[in-house]
């Protein structure tokens, strides 16, 4: 997560977005090197929004490429990316990648969204290989954001969670999930292509909005396997679900029940990045876990972010560490009702989609079973 500078707005041109100093801008945009963004239009708050597709590498070889495949091999016929024998190695036989000449004007800090007209939008799809279009994920997003708006970002975290479930396309098979803080919805529609039913929750009428554009951009990829999304509002800082029918993304009571009976996972990616959002959010994990009828596993994706504190005079990572501290509360918890187990998993799992898998990156499954009580033991 970049926090960028402020750049006075008179020194810029009106197709130029300018940055507030508490704007946040996801690295997943800031990696789409050679990459023209295309904005497609502003949202119901002037911010400037794009339309981003992510290719499935089907291969599961995308492990490491960080940067733009295109440039770095020939396609194969499954949709893998081969490394072209002319590509040129360094004496330790990394890829030395070539990099564009840089250009003093466009590699300012800055974004240079292009207005797509319509009549552009339907030839660039018109162009573009229809096979290829099954494997693509194509997601609407913002490219910097207010703190608060940073669900309408991707990042890092969704596409390891993602490439987790492409790796174990048959644990989730046909299952119920419940994902958390779950954004743009990349991670609960890659998760779509493989389970049944999907609910995908955060809050806010407009992020929902860009949620539930996404899951509708994508249906070319969870129709064929019979996979549901409902994206809904699910509020850690509330005690109940949204139950009022006056919301476009309130839970009915067939949701409730669904959810309840048959819910097997959770998800959640990069959710932990305020100690009083991630205590909530700890307590919304609780709450539900313990109301389901199965147990039920958790996996979370987590971007350890280093940063430099005036209090410390060094580098810390405090929502991490309150991160690890709730993990371990939970774990320890006694109430007599539940059983939580943590676990750290390795990252060693193939890479389907293009994003840096840094090493901060991490997964946690979290496994949530009812203790059975002294008159079910009898
Ligand atoms: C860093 S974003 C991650 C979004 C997405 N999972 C991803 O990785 O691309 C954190 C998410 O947590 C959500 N969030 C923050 N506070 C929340 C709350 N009180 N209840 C539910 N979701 C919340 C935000 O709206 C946002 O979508």
């Amino acid at each position: 997560m970049c926090v960028l500078v402020f750049i006075p707005p008179s020194a810029y041109h009106m197709d130029r977005v300018s940055f507030r100093s508490d704007t946040v801008l996801s690295d997943v945009h800031l990696l789409l090197p050679n990459t023209c963004h295309l904005m497609s239009c502003l949202n119901g708050v002037g911010q400037p929004v794009f339309v981003s597709k992510f290719r499935i590498l089907r291969g599961g070889n995308g492990g490491d490429c960080a940067a733009d495949l295109g440039s770095l091999g020939e396609e194969g016929e499954n949709g893998d990316t081969a490394i072209n024998p002319q590509t040129p190695l360094d004496e330790d036989g990394d890829l030395d990648v070539v990099r564009r000449p840089r250009d003093p004007i466009k590699d300012r800090v800055g974004v240079y969204p292009v207005i797509l007209s319509q009549a552009e939008v339907a030839s660039d799809q018109d162009e573009e290989d229809e096979e290829k279009q099954q494997e693509v994920i194509r997601i609407e997003h913002t490219m910097a954001t207010p703190l608060e708006d940073v669900g309408k970002q991707v990042w890092r975290g969704a596409f390891l969670l993602a490439d987790f479930i492409l790796s174990q396309p048959t644990m989730f098979k046909g299952a119920t999930v419940l994902e958390l803080g779950a954004g743009t919805g990349l991670t609960s529609i890659v998760m779509a292509t493989v389970a049944k039913m999907v609910y995908c929750t955060d809050i806010g009428e407009d992020l929902l909005n860009m949620c539930q554009r996404n899951v509708a951009l994508n249906k070319h990829l969870t129709e064929p396997t019979g996979g549901d999304i409902k994206v809904r509002q699910l509020d850690w800082m509330a005690d109940d679900l949204c139950t009022d029918s006056e919301s476009d993304f309130s839970w009915t009571e067939e949701d409730v029940a669904e959810l309840h009976d048959k819910t097997s996972f959770l998800l959640a990616a990069d959710v932990c990045y305020d100690d009083d959002l991630t205590d909530a959010f700890f307590r919304t994990v609780y709450r539900i876990t313990s109301h389901l009828c199965k147990p039920s596993t958790v996996y979370l994706s987590i971007e350890k972010r280093l940063n430099f504190t005036l209090r410390h005079m060094d580098v810390s990572c405090e929502a991490y560490d309150h991160f690890r501290h709730c993990l371990a509360e939970l774990q320890g918890m006694a109430d007599g009702k539940m059983k939580y187990t943590i676990k750290q998993l390795e990252n060693f799992f193939p890479q389907f989609l293009q994003y840096e898998r840094v090493d901060q990156l991490e997964l946690w499954k979290i496994t949530s079973s009812p203790l059975q009580t002294s008159a079910e033991e009898v």
